[in-house]
């Protein structure tokens, strides 16, 4: 056994809840690291709604078959993963630990689960493809300058690099209040205040991992911006933002030859207009609730936009999505897969370098037991089960006729 497997092994013996991560995170990084990943939009009241209304999702448990044999294996886009689970993409994810788009790199490659990587993480799209060859798939933010130079190069080298899926965000039209960042000073480009020195030195297992793996960067950005930490911030917050316009995504349809997907549709018409310029799939997201805390929880949205897809494109969930039992109350939705953001960065926060490995194992080990339960064997099978769903939005809210 390695000197990571023997450690994980002692951890699943005390059995962290998602909550103990959340508390253990919270003493050992600086405040506004913390706060930089827990936070939401406005009073946050999207962050609750998402979570309340997963967990309001209820499944009829199904006994006296034989779960002897669970298979959480499921294929996206013509490929096999070990379970319909991705790593989110998380921008500046190494401020929150260090290496962290490393250690996402590595977890998902050795579990077989996709990492969409981001515009902005913290290791170039070349280096993560080299760590994770078959499971890295690239999420792509607008930078619209010079008709949007930057994004089309972006693309191009995701595709030589061997990225599987393209992920285009659209749910960032314009930058919004996230009043904890405003509070720490975590505002873009990024200075350090004697109160953020004072919370770096009382955190000193992430300033050792720091001090360990050097200052993060955009590292994606460094070919544009010239290098160094200042210019890459200041390119950052100059040329990258605004939404992506359906002209432009159009543009990116026909740029990029492997399957597309757009990442923070929450509205059915918008997944209709997906699939009419050729994307394959949308991922149902309100950007873990971190752009309008007026949004509706995106698995309230699951159900009308499955059923716009209707078999069309893939749909994947995210936003609140914290363990296996919430993937499959995804699955039974229709969603054929879920990522997770906060999930696995609190639980790097809280572990160190093993924290992504513990929440690969975690997903996957409560995905099996939470099929046994609902007496289902594969994946598949998942959408056949009963559920109850009090928040879902339906056909009649968006004026259709009610079924
Ligand atoms: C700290 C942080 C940074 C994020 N950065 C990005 C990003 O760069 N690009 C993006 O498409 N989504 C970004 N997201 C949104 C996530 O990809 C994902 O949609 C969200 O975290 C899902 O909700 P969850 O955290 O409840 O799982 C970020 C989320 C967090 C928490």
């Amino acid at each position: 056994m390695d000197k990571d497997a023997a450690r994980l092994a002692r951890l699943r013996r005390s059995h962290p809840m998602l909550g103990d991560l959340e508390r253990r995170a919270a003493r050992r990084l600086p405040r506004f690291a913390y706060d930089f990943i827990q936070g939401g939009a406005g009073d946050e009241s999207g962050l609750t709604r998402n979570r309340a209304a997963l967990q309001s999702v209820q499944i009829v448990p199904r006994y006296g078959v034989n779960v002897g044999a669970i298979d959480t294996s499921a294929t996206l886009f013509g490929h096999r993963y070990a379970a319909p689970v991705g790593i989110s993409p998380i921008g500046f994810d190494g401020i929150m630990w260090p290496g962290a788009t490393r250690l996402f790199a590595e977890a998902a490659q050795r579990a077989t689960i996709p990492y969409l990587v981001g515009t902005l993480a913290t290791e170039t799209i070349e280096t993560v493809v080299s760590l994770a060859p078959d499971v890295t798939w690239f999420q792509l933010y607008p930078l619209p300058a010079e008709d949007h130079r930057v994004s089309f190069d972006l693309t191009d080298r995701a595709m030589r690099a061997g990225a599987k899926v393209l992920v285009a965000t659209l749910d960032v039209p314009t930058r919004t209040k996230r009043p904890r960042d405003l509070r720490n000073g975590f505002v873009m480009p990024f200075r350090l205040s004697a109160g953020m020195l004072g919370q770096m030195m009382g955190a000193l297992p992430w300033s050792v991992a720091l001090a360990r793996r050097g200052r993060p960067n955009f590292a994606n950005m460094l070919t544009y911006s010239g290098g160094g930490y200042e210019p890459t911030a200041r390119f950052v917050q100059q040329n990258v933002g605004g939404g992506f316009e359906w002209e432009v995504l159009a543009r990116l349809r026909d740029r990029w030859t492997r399957p597309m997907m757009l990442k923070g549709v929450m509205h059915p018409a918008d997944a209709e207009k997906a699939l009419s310029l050729g994307i394959d799939g949308v991922v149902v997201s309100n950007h873990g609730g971190r752009q309008f805390d007026a949004a509706p929880a995106s698995v309230d949205m699951l159900p009308e936009i499955v059923r716009v897809m209707d078999g069309r494109g893939v749909v994947m969930l995210d936003s609140g999505v914290t363990g296996g039992v919430d993937t499959l109350r995804a699955l039974a939705l229709g969603a054929q897969g879920v990522f997770a953001g906060r999930a696995f960065m609190l639980a790097l926060a809280a572990l160190g370098d093993i924290g992504a490995r513990h929440m690969t194992d975690a997903f996957m080990e409560e995905l099996r037991n939470a099929m046994a339960q609902s007496g289902i064997t594969g994946v598949e099978q998942a959408t056949g089960l009963q559920t109850r769903h009090p928040g879902a939005w339906t056909r009649a809210d968006f004026g259709g006729p009610d079924e």
